[in-house]
C-alpha cells in the first residue's frame, strides 16, 4: 500500500511547469521558480461544520485572524471544507446557511466583524477568507474534510471511505474539480497572490468499507483531477486508516510510547527517505491546551522530537477558538485551540513556544553549511544555548547553540570553539571544557529510546543531561540517569527531564538571524 503511495506521489506532481508557485524535489516542497524549500508549518482552520463558514468570523475580523496566523508564526492555514458546499449548497448565502440551523447568534456576531460576509455565498465567502489569508501572505492548503458538513471523524459518520452513506465518488471528484478551477485564475494573477498552493483530497479516510486497491484507484483520479483542473497546486494524498494511523496515537498510552513512535515512522515517516522519498505532511496534530490531557501531553513529547527530527511539513490542530455549532451546542469553546475563545490573542503562550523549532526550517536541501546538531528538549520544546560564560541554559529555540557529534563515544563539541561538553558530576551543572578527549567528555545516546544524552563515569555510571522545567535555575544539570521502568508512570514523568535529541540540522540562519 505504502509504495503505491510513493509512487502515486510522484505521479501526482505537477508537469506542466509554468511558474508553479510549489513544486517538490525528493522529500522537500520547494519554491518551483527558485528551487528554494518551503516548509509548510500549518494551522488548521475549520470549516466544514454545518454552516460552511471558515470558524471565528462572528468573533474578529478575517484581517485580524490572518494577522494571529503570521504573528504565531505559522506560513499557511489547512482550511478545512465540505464537498456539498460546492456540488450542492454552493448558491446558499451566508445568512441563509446560518439562518436554516438557527444561528442567529452567530450571525450577530458576523455582522458586527465581517459584515461584506453574510450576503456572500459560502463558496464566494471561502475565497474571501482565502484572500484575508493571502494579504497577509499565509498559504493555504485546501482540504477537503468530509461530504456532507459536519463534525469529523467517525468510523460510520457516513464520511469516512467511497460508498459510504454520504462518500459518493463521483460527487466527490466533482468537488474536487470546482475547488482546484476555482482558484486557478485568482493563483495566476501576479497583483493578488491567492496563495492556494495545494489541496488535500480527503481527511482521514477510514471505517469497514476501507480497501487498498478501491483507494489506489479513486487518488489516482483524484490527483489526476486535481492536476486537470489545475496543474499549479500540490496534491496530498490521505492514507487510509485516518491518515496513515497517526491519529490512534491521540490516544496512547505511557508506555508503548516509544514503540508507536517507531510505528509511526514504519507506517508513514518511512515515505521521505530513501530512493523514492516523497514530501510526508502530518495534516494534524495537537493536546489539549487548557485542564489536564496527560496522554496526549505525553504524546506530544515524543512527537514534537519526531517532527523535529525528520524535519516534516505540519499542521497544528487547530486553530480555531470556538465553533458557531458544534453537536449541537451553539458557540462551544475548541480547548485545543491555539486562539482563544474570543479568537483575540494566544490561549496558551506555553504550547506556542513548544512550536517554535519545529517552525524553524532545520534543514535547508540548498544549504552551504555543514551539518551541525541542536540540543533540544522536546518536554519543554526548548534548546540548549550557551552563554558568555559558558554556562548551559535551557531557552527558546529561536536562539540555539549549534553543536557537533560524531556519533556514540564522541565529544559534543560547541561549533566554532575548541570546546565540549563536560559532564562536571551528579547534581553539576553541565559545563564546557577545552579537553576534549576526557572520559567525561564522550557522550551517547543512552536508553533504548534514544532519548538520553548519557556520559559514563569511571565506575561505569551513567550521568544524563536534565533540565527541569520546576527548577528555579534554567541551567543544564548532569545528572544520574533516570531508566525507563517500563511498568512505572512515575519513572516515565521524571525520565522526560533527561529527554534530549541531538536535532541534525543544516540550516543557514536560526530565527534571530545568526548564520552559520
Ligand atoms: C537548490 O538546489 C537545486 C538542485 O541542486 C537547484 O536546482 C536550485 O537552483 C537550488 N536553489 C537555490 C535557491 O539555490
Ligand atoms: C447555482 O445557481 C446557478 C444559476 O442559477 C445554477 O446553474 C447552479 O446549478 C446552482 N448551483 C448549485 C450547486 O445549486
Ligand atoms: C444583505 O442583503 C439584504 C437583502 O438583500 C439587505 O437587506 C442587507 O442590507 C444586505 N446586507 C449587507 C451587509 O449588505
Ligand atoms: C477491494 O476491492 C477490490 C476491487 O473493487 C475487490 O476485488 C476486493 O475484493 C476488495 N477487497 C476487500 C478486502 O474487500
Ligand atoms: C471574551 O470576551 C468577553 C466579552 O468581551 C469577555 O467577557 C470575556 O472575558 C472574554 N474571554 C476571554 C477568554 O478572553
Ligand atoms: C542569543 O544567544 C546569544 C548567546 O547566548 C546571546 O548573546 C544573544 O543575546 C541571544 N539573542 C537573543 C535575541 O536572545
Ligand atoms: C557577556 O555578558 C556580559 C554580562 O551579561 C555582557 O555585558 C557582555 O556584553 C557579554 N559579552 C558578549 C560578547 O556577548
Amino acid at each position: 500500500m505504502y509504495k503505491i503511495l510513493v509512487r502515486l506521489l510522484i505521479l501526482s506532481l505537477p508537469t506542466l511547469c509554468c511558474s508553479l508557485p510549489l513544486s517538490t524535489s525528493s522529500r522537500w516542497i520547494i519554491d518551483e521558480p527558485t528551487g528554494a524549500r518551503v516548509k509548510l508549518v500549518c494551522t488548521n482552520w475549520a470549516a466544514h461544520l454545518e454552516p460552511m463558514l471558515a470558524e471565528g468570523l462572528n468573533k474578529q475580523p478575517a484581517g485580524r485572524i490572518a494577522r494571529l496566523v503570521v504573528e504565531m508564526g505559522f506560513n499557511c492555514v489547512r482550511l478545512t471544507w465540505a464537498t456539498y458546499m460546492f456540488t450542492r449548497f454552493a448558491n446558499l448565502t451566508v445568512a441563509q446557511s446560518l439562518t436554516r440551523l438557527g444561528l442567529e447568534d452567530a450571525m450577530e456576531g458576523i455582522a458586527v466583524n465581517n459584515p461584506g460576509v453574510l450576503n456572500l455565498t459560502v463558496v464566494d465567502a471561502q475565497r474571501a477568507v482565502v484572500e484575508a489569508l493571502a494579504r497577509q501572505g499565509v498559504m493555504v492548503v485546501l482540504d477537503n474534510h468530509v461530504s456532507q458538513p459536519m463534525w469529523c471523524c467517525g468510523d460510520d459518520d457516513g464520511n469516512g471511505f467511497f460508498g459510504d452513506k454520504y462518500f459518493d465518488a463521483e460527487e466527490w471528484l466533482q468537488g474536487l474539480s470546482i475547488v482546484a478551477k476555482l482558484y486557478k485564475d485568482t493563483s495566476m494573477a501576479c497583483f493578488v497572490v491567492m496563495q492556494v498552493v495545494g489541496i488535500s483530497m480527503r481527511n482521514e479516510l477510514r471505517g469497514p468499507l476501507q480497501n487498498a486497491s478501491v483507494w489506489h484507484r479513486y487518488m489516482e483520479q483524484g490527483a489526476r483531477t486535481i492536476q486537470k483542473a489545475n496543474p499549479r497546486l500540490l496534491v496530498i494524498i490521505p492514507g487510509l486508516h485516518y491518515d496513515l494511523s497517526f491519529t490512534y496515537l491521540k490516544k496512547a498510552i505511557t508506555i508503548k510510547l516509544q514503540e508507536q513512535i517507531s510505528g509511526i515512522h514504519w507506517q508513514a515517516g518511512f515515505l521521505s527517505e530513501g530512493q523514492n522519498a516523497a514530501p510526508l505532511f502530518v495534516s494534524e496534530f495537537g493536546v489539549k491546551q487548557v485542564g489536564e490531557d496527560r496522554a496526549g501531553s505525553l504524546f506530544l513529547r515524543c512527537f514534537l522530537g519526531y517532527l523535529a527530527e525528520m524535519d516534516l511539513d505540519w499542521g497544528v490542530w487547530a486553530l480555531q477558538g470556538s465553533y458557531y455549532l458544534k453537536h449541537g451546542v451553539h458557540g462551544p469553546d475548541e480547548t485545543y485551540g491555539m486562539l482563544d475563545f474570543n479568537w483575540s490573542s494566544v490561549r496558551n503562550p506555553q504550547f506556542l513556544q513548544r512550536l517554535h523549532l519545529i517552525q524553524h526550517q532545520i534543514r535547508d536541501p540548498n544549504s552551504t553549511c555543514p551539518t551541525y546538531h541542536i540540543l533540544y528538549h522536546p518536554s519543554t520544546g526548548l534548546c540548549i544555548r550557551v552563554d558568555n560564560n559558558s554556562e548551559l541554559h535551557a531557552t527558546d529555540c529561536r536562539n540555539f547553540s549549534r553543536w557537533n557529534h560524531n556519533g556514540n563515544g564522541n565529544p559534543i563539541r560547541l561549533v566554532g570553539t575548541e570546546l565540549c561538553l563536560l559532564a562536571a558530576g551528579d547534581g553539576l551543572p553541565a559545563t564546557l571544557s577545552p579537553d576534549c578527549s576526557s572520559r567525561r567528555s564522550k557522550w551517547e545516546l543512552a536508553s533504548g529510546s534514544e532519548f538520553q544524552v548519557a556520559n559514563k563515569d569511571g565506575k561505569g555510571e551513567h550521568l544524563c543531561l536534565e533540565w527541569n522545567p520546576t527548577h528555579s535555575s534554567s541551567r543544564v544539570l548532569t545528572k544520574k540517569c533516570v531508566c525507563l521502568d517500563e511498568d512505572d508512570d512515575e519513572s516515565m514523568d521524571s525520565q522526560q527531564t533527561q529527554w534530549f535529541h541531538l536535532i541534525a540540522a543544516n540550516a543557514q540562519l536560526n530565527v534571530m538571524g545568526e548564520s552559520c
